[in-house]
């Protein structure tokens, strides 16, 4: 079972405790196992439950493995709680963030790692699964900010990491997630406002779709995106969950103790480079100029007018 490490240094979140949803799979639960291997104790939190406890079973297993001969940590290991949720229910958001303070007595970090979306044209798109992707990516992310900042980063600060998409170009073939993700990227902003006198850090995290991992493959389905979006990158390679863990870490850190409202791309500059939507050649642009308008129909004729 592959070993869990970080840049960072040990203890570094010794005695913090972390809600990470999703954290069973992917992205998310490298982030929860960094935060765990940092001193961090964390709440993973998803849907389907059983799938979770198994995954977190082998998350414990990984990090002992981790630690060992390590006896700074050994002492005092963190704990690894798991939580059935949907995001999209206000009652079980709100119980999960209670159920966090309950069992741990606190929760500094919140990261909003759950999320889930289909590759479809826009024009394909049925109204319930826009309305599912909204309500999951954005809504849901809205509610467990929302819970986790009156339940306690309100009275006690706080550090939040909304994990959003490389939506800078727009997102053909997933706009409905596109729309959510953006829609989060102004929520960050708005929240690191109107909660930074409480002590609270609000700030996104938006992994290219260059990330690879096997939640990532799944969620495409048969199609293969990664051999494609791999030469497609300035790395020439695809970027690792290790990599978005690592940017996470740093955000929830002191050393970003002056960064809130903040957006950070973690794409290898993906974004500034290639796109993977084609258009096809076309001949339905028509160009305009000043020419056009007099010659155009429209323009009144000498005598048409009643008041000329
Ligand atoms: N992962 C994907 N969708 C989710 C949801 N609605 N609640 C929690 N985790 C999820």
């Amino acid at each position: 079972m592959a070993a869990v490490s970080s840049v960072f240094r040990q203890g570094l979140f010794k005695g913090r405790v972390a809600v990470v949803t999703g954290g069973g799979t992917g992205i998310g639960q490298a982030i929860a196992l960094e935060l765990m291997y940092l001193g961090c104790s964390v709440v993973i939190a998803s849907r389907k439950v059983e799938r979770l406890q198994a995954a977190a079973q082998d998350m414990r297993t990984r990090i002992l493995n981790s630690q060992q001969g390590n006896s700074k940590q050994s002492a005092s290991a963190p704990t690894l709680s798991v939580m059935k949720c949907n995001i999209r229910e206000e009652l079980e958001v709100s119980q999960m963030l209670g159920r966090t303070l309950e069992e741990f007595g606190r929760v500094d970090f919140l990261v909003n790692n759950a999320g889930g979306q289909f590759l479809s044209a826009a024009s394909s798109i049925s109204e319930k699964g826009w309305k599912a992707v909204i309500d999951t990516n954005l809504t849901g992310t809205f509610l467990c900010c929302r819970e986790a900042y009156n339940q306690w980063m309100k009275d006690n600060g706080g550090s939040i990491v909304n994990i959003i998409a490389d939506m800078y170009k727009g997102f053909p073939s997933m706009s409905h997630t596109g729309a959510a993700r953006a829609g989060v990227d102004n929520l960050t902003k708005s929240l690191s406002i109107e909660w930074a006198d409480t002590g609270t850090r609000v700030n996104a995290l938006a992994p290219g779709s260059s990330i690879y991992s096997e939640t990532a493959v799944a969620n495409y389905g048969n199609v293969d995106i990664f051999s494609q979006v791999k030469n497609m990158q300035p790395t020439k390679r695809l970027g690792t969950v290790e990599e978005i863990s690592a940017a996470v870490c740093f955000l929830l850190s002191p050393a970003a103790a002056f960064i809130s409202g903040e957006t950070l791309y973690v794409d290898g500059g993906g974004r500034l480079y290639q796109t993977m939507w084609q258009i096809p050649d076309h001949k339905k642009s028509k160009a305009y100029t000043w020419k056009d308008d007099v010659t155009d129909s429209a323009q009144p004729q000498s005598g048409s007018n009643p008041d000329s």
